[in-house]
């Protein structure tokens, strides 16, 4: 029987873990007898036949790099009927049986779709927004957090010497996960996320007047990607309070930086499951976790459940940031 051999790409906005995951889908195949592809800049890669075999070595010193060494991209071009087809028939030209694909939401539909041609797919969530409903957890999630806070830390000195209130925000497309724990680890005045309606004087203004009144001088007010509008809160806080306000948005910083311990064992466990699986020729799944295990799902039956906000610790932050 010939070698089987299986193939790696990251896809999407990149995500600090993603070569923690490639690593281990590498060394998990090789050390399985596979032939481990690595393909770059996501799909395109399967268009333009973009591929290398990776050995144990070719992925040695990357496991607290930010970043992804395969690169990545988002694929217009694949995702039509005759992309799929193209990079279907490529991977049966390459005898890949298999392929591991690393991202978000899109990356998994792409990964679905190539299932449906023919070549078996395992999705690993991959993207720092926390913004798959099947995984409370996500690859790059932990230290896009850990960056935001350190950010805000830096924010919260200006904006205390100068008796300031800084509206910042922070990334994560529509869902308001990191602003949720972000604004906790700040202990922001108060937390706008898409989740949650909000009422700019209920929420903010009262808020910020009752902490003023028991001696408070300095405030942070962390907003989630979804909600934004930062500069016009910023300006309608300071029209309504007299407080003087600045507006900060964070943006791609988050992105980048080497990956914490918990991003790099967690895409460890799954880079090792998502190969698991495409040894017994199992496809269509996404890792996932559950309950701090790791579980895998249909990618369909996946891509069809709903994220469910944590409106408890929401509560809970809203509670003790008076
Ligand atoms: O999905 C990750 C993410 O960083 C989101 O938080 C953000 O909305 C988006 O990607 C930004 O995308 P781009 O890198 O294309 O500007």
């Amino acid at each position: 029987m010939s070698q089987k051999a299986i193939a790696v790409l990251t896809s999407g906005g990149d995500a600090p873990g993603m070569n923690a995951a490639v690593r281990a889908v590498v060394r998990t195949g090789i050390s399985k007898g596979m032939k481990v592809y690595g393909v770059y800049r996501g799909y395109n890669g399967l268009l333009a036949g973009d591929v290398k075999e990776l050995n144990l070595r070719s992925v040695s010193d990357i496991i607290h790099r930010g970043g992804t060494v395969l690169y990545t991209a988002r694929s217009p071009r694949y995702n039509t009927p005759e992309g799929v087809k193209q990079a279907a028939d490529f991977c049966r030209e390459l005898g890949v049986s298999g392929v591991v694909v690393i991202g978000g939401d899109g990356s998994f539909r792409g990964a679905r779709d190539l299932t449906n041609e023919g070549i078996p797919c395992v999705g690993i969530p991959g993207t720092i927004d926390n913004d798959i409903a099947c995984s409370e957890y996500t690859v790059g999630f932990d230290t896009a957090m850990n960056t935001a806070m350190e950010m805000v830390d830096k924010i919260r000195d200006t904006a205390q010497s100068h008796d300031r209130c800084s509206v910042v925000e922070v990334m994560g497309r529509r869902c308001g996960d990191i602003a949720l724990q972000t604004g906790i680890a700040v202990g922001a005045a108060a937390i706008l996320v898409p989740e949650v309606e909000y009422d700019l004087e209920r929420d903010v203004i009262a808020r910020i007047l009752e902490n003023q009144s028991t001696g408070k001088k300095h405030f942070i007010i962390v907003v989630a990607e979804g909600v934004g509008k930062v500069n016009e809160i910023a300006t309608y806080i300071q029209t309504r309070t007299g407080i003087e306000s600045r507006a900060t948005i964070l943006g791609h910083v988050q992105r980048g930086g080497s990956p914490t311990l918990r991003d790099r064992v967690v895409a460890s466990a799954m880079g090792h499951r998502a190969v698991s699986l495409l040894e017994q020729d199992i496809g269509n799944r996404v890792v996932a976790m559950k309950n701090g295990v790791i579980v895998d799902y249909d990618i369909t039956e996946a891509l069809n459940m709903k994220r469910v906000f944590d409106k408890e610790l929401y509560d809970i932050a809203h509670t003790i940031s008076i």
